[in-house]
């Protein structure tokens, strides 16, 4: 099966007065979605009452050099960038994809799960088939039906009736030209309001510059946009008063742009300071914060989760709340949901660490949890997002929009509002006093300062060892305690973006397995958490690695112990260890980065991923 994490966009001008033409708008809105991965491209309008379609394999600056995409003509335009997870990608298997007769095109994110049934019902009608898509049976039932039913709009809304699985989908067609058809479910879909023009958009990038109006389109919502209007009912056929979920959105197009770095990803490592001291304002001043610490002590047994990078941010806070506040909460990875819901109960609590809030496997972890009558708790960077919207209540971060497939503010930032949350559960539960809690108050507040300082010491000598490190094909990450979370972190941005092979696992382990590996010139990363205990057993975790033949290379605080024993250190600001996030990850972010631009790798590419996963 052909599924996809795709980005869609489409836009209706009515008024010609805009900037650029409609072509040009969903051209440069493609390459805002570029970030979400994706093997191919297409758009599709209809130009004197024609259906036009350009699409094709490869990247969209190559395909616009070639089909010219910006130069499409008519004033309904809709675009696509796909991600194949299955299957070889291909010029037929682009979106967007149209019916037998040529009359209707769709883009699609997500995955029809019935689609094989229904493209056998199809073609035993008479439909022909041209791709091994999923979405290309979208177009046929819409045309089926419309020879029926001579509405487009009616004719979409039964077709959409027939889909099981997830979609956002936007649909043309000849009949309607002024129109946009659009219907969400489990895939993420946004309504941008222009002065003169409607646009639909995956994400916030893609339109943010065109409008900063947005509506967030909820699941069961379907309708249409025109240059300038917009109609949504849902899927019960209830008309939908959309006027009252417009929200003016705060990012600015600056914040999707490289403005001059080479890369999005060094970009938005160099933007952690602005992030974490706007996150720290932001969740200081925050009210659910004593709400969700009431939940956290009310509940029976409290879970979190999420995947990848936030599944780090959920061990870290996990750790962060048994040693600071003796809560004992469970971190889990969100996709093993299933291993944890059965002694779920109404008495518990999941928090749901997610920073686009539309990850697929976090979600299903959710309403696993809240069909059990669980309460949930969002940590979301994307306000309106499907996460936070499923929750009782959400705690945001306010890293801006990160585009870059590595998560890299958007770690440090969940850490930081994380760590305000222990600091907060630690006094509520009598851990701490309210001295302290200021004292807390002062060193997160500083947390923006210490990236900066961290940043700005480790980045000549993180590009320095990428030149020895890019030659290497396996490497480990160490530490214990708090730090645990943090070297996590590290391996899985060497692996993703410089694809080496890269483990990361607790120190005290090595010699129960891991060691056998470790020979002369094996790379060794020690985190080291600033807690002197800690540093005493990492001794013995360094020497038995450099008796193996092992390479050491420490991000260790100034004047840490352990320093003349490593091969090559990132000495990182000495502070309080629950910012150990905030000081150590930035190093091992540079590192991956500069190892991956080394190997001649686009770090903000990394082959076989997609920026957000909203398919399971
Ligand atoms: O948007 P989310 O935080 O839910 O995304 C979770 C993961 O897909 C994400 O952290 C992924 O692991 C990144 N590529 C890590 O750099």
């Amino acid at each position: 099966m052909l599924s996809d994490l795709c980005g869609i966009i489409g836009i209706v001008v009515a008024n010609k007065n805009t900037q650029y033409s409609p072509g040009t708008m969903v051209y440069r809105g493609l390459l805002r979605l570029e970030y979400r991965g994706y093997d191919s491209a297409g758009v599709a309008s209809i130009c004197d009452n024609k259906l036009v379609v350009l699409k094709g394999k490869g990247r969209i600056i190559d395909l616009e050099r070639k089909l010219g995409f910006s130069k499409i003509c008519g004033s309904t335009v809709i675009g696509h960038t796909r991600w194949a997870t299955h299957g070889a990608p291909s010029d037929i298997n682009a979106h967007p994809h149209t019916d037998c007769s040529n009359r209707f095109a769709v883009v699609h994110n997500g995955i029809i799960q019935n689609y094989l049934d229904l493209k056998k019902s199809l073609i035993s009608k008479g439909h022909v088939f041209r791709s091994d898509t999923d979405t290309e049976v979208v177009a046929h039932l819409v045309e089926d039906y419309y020879n029926v039913l001579n509405s487009v709009y009616d004719s979409f809304k039964q077709a959409v009736k027939l889909l099981e699985g997830s979609y956002a989908l936007l649909l043309i067609s000849i009949h309607e030209p002024d129109k946009i058809f659009f219907a969400k479910k489990d895939s993420p879909l946004i309504i941008g309001l222009g002065n003169g023009f409607n646009v639909l958009a995956s994400d916030i990038p893609a339109l943010l510059e065109y409008t900063k109006r947005i509506i967030t389109v909820r699941d069961g919502w379907i309708g249409y946009i025109s240059g300038n209007s917009v109609y949504i009912e849902d899927f019960d056929g209830n008309i939908i008063d959309w006027s009252k979920y417009v929200r003016i959105i705060n990012w600015s197009i600056g914040d999707a742009v490289k403005a001059g770095y080479p890369h999005y990803m060094l970009k938005e490592i160099h933007e952690q300071p602005r992030a974490l001291k706007d996150t720290f304002y932001g969740v200081s001043k925050d009210e659910n914060i004593a709400r969700v610490v009431d939940l956290i002590l009310d509940a029976e047994k409290v879970f979190i989760t999420g995947a990848g990078t936030s599944f780090h941010a959920s061990y870290y806070f996990a750790l962060a709340s048994n040693i600071l506040a003796g809560v004992m909460v469970y971190p889990f990875i969100a996709s093993e949901f299933e291993s944890y819901a059965p002694v779920v109960s109404d008495r518990d609590l999941l928090i749901v660490v997610s920073q686009s809030g539309e990850t697929m496997d976090a979600l299903k972890a959710l309403r696993a949890f809240k069909e059990r009558g669980a309460k949930i708790v969002a940590v979301s960077n994307v306000v309106d997002s499907a996460i936070p919207r499923e929750s009782d209540i959400a705690i945001y971060t306010r890293a801006g929009p990160e585009i870059g497939v590595a998560a890299t503010k958007t770690f440090t930032t969940q850490t930081l509002a994380l760590a305000w949350v222990a600091v907060a559960l630690a006094r509520s539960s009598g851990r701490i006093g309210e001295g302290e809690v200021r004292e807390y108050f002062d060193i997160l507040g500083n947390a923006s300062k210490l990236a900066s300082e961290t940043i700005s010491i480790t980045e000549y000598a993180a590009k320095r060892l990428s030149e020895w490190l890019h030659r290497v094909n396996s490497a480990y990450y160490l530490s214990r305690w708090i730090g645990v979370p943090v070297a996590m972190e590290g391996a899985l941005k060497l692996k993703e973006i410089a694809y080496i092979h890269a483990e990361s696992y607790p120190a005290g382990e090595s010699k129960h397995g891991p060691i056998a590996l470790v020979e002369e010139d094996f790379p060794v990363i020690f985190v080291v958490p600033n807690n002197e205990e800690v540093e005493k057993l990492l001794l013995g975790n360094i020497k038995e690695m450099k008796a193996r033949g092992a390479v050491i290379i420490g991000v260790a605080p100034e004047e840490s112990s352990l320093i003349d024993e490593m091969d090559y250190v990132f000495t990182v600001p000495r502070t309080h260890w629950l910012l150990t996030p905030i000081t150590h990850t930035p190093p091992q972010q540079l590192l991956a980065y500069y190892t991956a631009v080394r190997k001649g790798y686009d770090p903000d590419k990394p082959r076989n991923l997609a920026k957000t996963v909203t398919v399971e």
